[in-house]
This record gives structure tokens, sequence and C-alpha cells, in this order.
């Protein structure tokens, strides 16, 4: 970037006081706080069915080897599923499956067939459900849970990931492409405007 961008990057983002005034923090407790998470479906076999349900708490666990998380409380459906198997999916909803997505949230599968609202699939985990319609799907085979407390902490290895071919880029899934739903306070966004490119544009406030 050049030294115009990036003088224009700092004036647009960034505050141009102080960057730690710690008397302005007020203490809002312990929580589990993240300002920004995904939306994912979990996929898991219960009792020889497929199930579906939306979790915000996963992420990315390990790159070597490729490895996923999700923490899922011990009172979901989806726990019986995980538990029996020992596979998971975790399938990534465009915003255009915002509407199923928050549906798989608010009903349990031990009162409803969720996953007959969707065209169901499955990869090289027979136990291990996708959703066709999601643009990408994640196969993981359980490599460790951690007993968190009032949630699992699921780790999966990645077996596969398939894709939508529209959603890819090089070969790669695109995020502009993907669509996917961002969840933060009890709201669905979807990804807003690039800031600039990670790993680069904090190159020049290098002093070496
Ligand atoms: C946006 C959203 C995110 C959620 N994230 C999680 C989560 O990360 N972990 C969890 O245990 N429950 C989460 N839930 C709640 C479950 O999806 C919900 O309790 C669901 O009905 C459980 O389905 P099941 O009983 O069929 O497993 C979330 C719900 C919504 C709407």
């Amino acid at each position: 970037m050049s030294e115009l961008g990036r003088t224009a990057f700092r004036d647009r983002f960034m505050s141009a006081g102080p960057i730690l005034n710690v008397m302005n923090k007020i203490s809002i407790g312990p929580r589990p706080y993240m300002a920004a998470m995904p939306t994912v479906l979990v996929g898991a076999t219960v009792g020889g069915e497929p199930n579906f349900m939306t979790a915000s708490w996963a992420g990315v666990a390990c790159m070597e080897p490729p490895m996923v998380s999700v923490a899922i409380n011990k009172a979901r459906h989806t726990e019986k599923g995980i538990a029996e198997n020992k596979v998971f999916s975790l399938n990534i909803p465009a915003a255009r499956n915002a509407v199923e997505s928050d549906f798989c949230g608010i009903v349990s599968g031990k009162n409803e067939d969720k996953a007959s609202n969707f065209e169901v699939f499955y990869g090289k985990l027979a136990s291990a459900p996708m959703i066709e319609t999601f643009p990408v799907n994640i196969e993981c085979e359980l490599y460790h849970t951690a007993d968190l407390g009032s949630h699992n902490l699921h780790i999966g290895k990645v077996v596969d990931v398939h894709a939508d071919e529209s959603c890819l880029t090089n070969g790669a899934p695109d995020t502009m492409k993907v669509d996917p739903i961002v969840y933060s306070n009890k709201n669905y966004y979807r990804v807003g405007e690039t800031l600039g490119k990670a790993y680069s544009i904090g190159k020049g406030m290098r002093r070496l």
C-alpha cells in the first residue's frame, strides 16, 4: 500500500487519538464473548436419522492435520449423535439459506424431523449427513471432546470438504461467492466491505 493509501486507511478506519485508554473501560464481567462468529449447521446421525443444528461457536482448530471445532450444549439432540457415531459435519450456509439455518437453531430434532427440509447427501463418512444446497460442507471424524461444563467442545479431523463449483476461484472457496452468514449480537449479517489485505497492510508499521 502506498503512503497515500496508508494515510487514507488510517483516516477512515482508525481513531486519531491514543489507542489505549484503560480508564474508559467498563468491566462487563466474564462471558464467552466474541464480536463476530460464523453460522454453521452441525450434521449428525441420531438414532439412525440425520439431524442438523445451528451453531455459531465453531472455528478452525488446526492446520496440519486440518481440524475444526464446535461447542455444543450437552442437552442438544445432536450431542447424542456425535457420541453414538464419532463423526459430524459442518455445513456452511449462504445468506440465501438464512431462514432454514435459523429454524434449525430454534427447533430440536427431538421434536421435529429438521433434515426433511434439506436434500441430504453423504461423502466418505456414512454417518455424517450434509446439506446439498449449502455451498460448502465439511466432513469430520471426531478427534477429541473436551467436557468444559455446559458445553462439550468437539474437535473434528477434516476428512473432506465439498464445495459448489460456483463458489470456487482458482480451486479454493471464494468468500464473496460463498456469501456466508455472520452471527453477532443475536443478528445475522453478510460479510461487509474489504478493509485491506491480511498479512500485508500492517507491514508499513515495521521498524526494521
Ligand atoms: C444463531 C444460532 C447459533 C447457535 N449456536 C449454538 C452453538 O454454538 N452451540 C449450541 O449448543 N447451540 C447453539 N444454538 C442452539 C441450537 O442450535 C438449538 O438449541 C437447536 O435447537 C439444537 O438442535 P438439536 O436439539 O436438534 O441438536 C444456536 C442457535 C442459533 C439460532
